[in-house]
């Protein structure tokens, strides 16, 4: 199962991550969780996420990029939810063996991220893909989208399907 956990401050405003998340929907073996959606209180069902975490086999963090970070729900999700005992630490295997996608939107196209001394896009990622690591988590090659908010609608479609297929492509190299 892939299990997209997507946060998004105003999922009804989107249009690249609205596109992908319609494309990847209509996958079979699927779950998408719109964290936004599911807690606008920001009081996270713990539980309720490392359950669905423990059927998934390839862990998607989906948002649009914000002061160079994620959002805070996905943050905060991030702290809550990859506890102690759990995802890391004494017996805290639950996460070993599985994949992170990193699928992120940036306003931005590569210079934006290359301002005077900062090393650009790539390191952005860092600290997800340490975390990913650290809970013994593969890290994918990331599903990036730049100029996201300049983009037409026709190449935000096209971004939404390479997505689409790039879902596609793990389940059949992974059955399922
Ligand atoms: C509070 C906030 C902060 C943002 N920070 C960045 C940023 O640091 N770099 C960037 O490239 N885009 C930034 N953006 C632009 C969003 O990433 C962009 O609008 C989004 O990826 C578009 O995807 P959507 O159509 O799904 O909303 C920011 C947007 C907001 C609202």
């Amino acid at each position: 199962m892939i299990l997209i956990i997507y946060a998004h401050p105003w999922p009804q405003r989107s249009h690249a991550n609205k596109r992908m998340i319609e494309h990847a929907g209509t996958l079979s073996g699927v779950e998408i969780r719109s964290l936004y959606e599911l807690y606008p209180d920001f009081d996270i069902d713990i539980a309720a996420e490392q359950e669905a975490l423990s059927r998934a086999r390839l862990v998607i963090w989906q948002h649009p990029m914000q002061w160079y970070s994620v959002p805070p729900l996905m943050k905060l999700w991030i702290d809550k939810v990859l506890t102690h005992g759990w995802a890391y630490g004494h017996g805290g295997t639950a996460l070993q063996g599985k994949s992170l996608l990193w699928a992120v939107t940036t306003g931005g196209g590569e210079s934006h991220f290359a301002l005077g001394d900062h090393p650009g896009f790539a390191v952005l990622g860092q600290p997800l893909q340490a975390t990913a690591l650290y809970c013994g988590m593969t890290w994918l090659p990331p599903f990036t989208t730049h100029h996201a908010f300049t983009c037409d609608d026709e190449v935000l479609s096209a971004q939404a399907r390479h997505y689409q297929q790039r879902l596609l492509a793990w389940q059949e190299a992974n059955h399922g």
